[in-house]
């Protein structure tokens, strides 16, 4: 496991940089934290270090979009998710087990079953106004990418 605090925008961008350079095809990154706790606003770093030069929301409605960076970046939002035949209607596993792109998932605890055992977990709590606690998990590449952070100075 990883911990790191950000104490600001600018810091968490630092940090989306650091995981952007560590994530290839095949990759799928889960996003965990309460409303408001920074899910979209990392994910939308993430995504401009990945390549993607369109502005990025949150997918609430649409439950994924798809953009296109120095690979595919699908973006799930699994907040107003509430019908499993929504979860056929997407073609989930394309998204859940991505072979050409990233997968970035937010509230994907509503489909738990359906993610990859494999997949790392970023956990974001607010510590206060505009710091955030960032808790890298040791699931799937967590593991690795997270030893090789705790080697870095920040
Ligand atoms: N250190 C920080 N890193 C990221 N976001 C922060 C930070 N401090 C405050 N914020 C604010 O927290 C909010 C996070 O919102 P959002 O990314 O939409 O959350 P979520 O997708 O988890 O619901 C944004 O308004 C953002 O400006
Ligand atoms: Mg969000």
């Amino acid at each position: 496991m990883f911990e790191l605090i950000s104490n600001s925008q600018q810091d968490t961008k630092k940090f989306a940089k650091i995981i952007a350079n560590f994530l290839l095809p095949g990759d799928v990154l889960e996003l965990v934290g309460e409303l408001g706790a920074g899910k979209t606003t990392f994910t939308s770093e993430l995504c401009t270090f990945l390549g993607v030069k369109e502005g990025v929301s949150s997918p609430s409605f649409a439950l994924v979009h798809l953009y296109e960076g120095k690979m595919p970046v699908y973006h799930m939002d699994f907040y107003r998710f509430n019908h499993m035949e929504d979860l056929l209607d997407l073609d989930f596993e394309r998204y859940f087990y991505p072979e050409d792109g990233i997968s970035l998932i937010e509230w994907g605890s509503c489909v738990e079953a359906f993610l990859p055992d494999n997949r790392m977990i970023l956990r974001i709590e607010i510590v206060g106004d505009t710091s955030r606690k960032f808790i890298l998990e040791d699931s799937g590449k967590g593991k690795k990418i997270g030893e090789e952070l705790r080697r870095c100075k920040f």
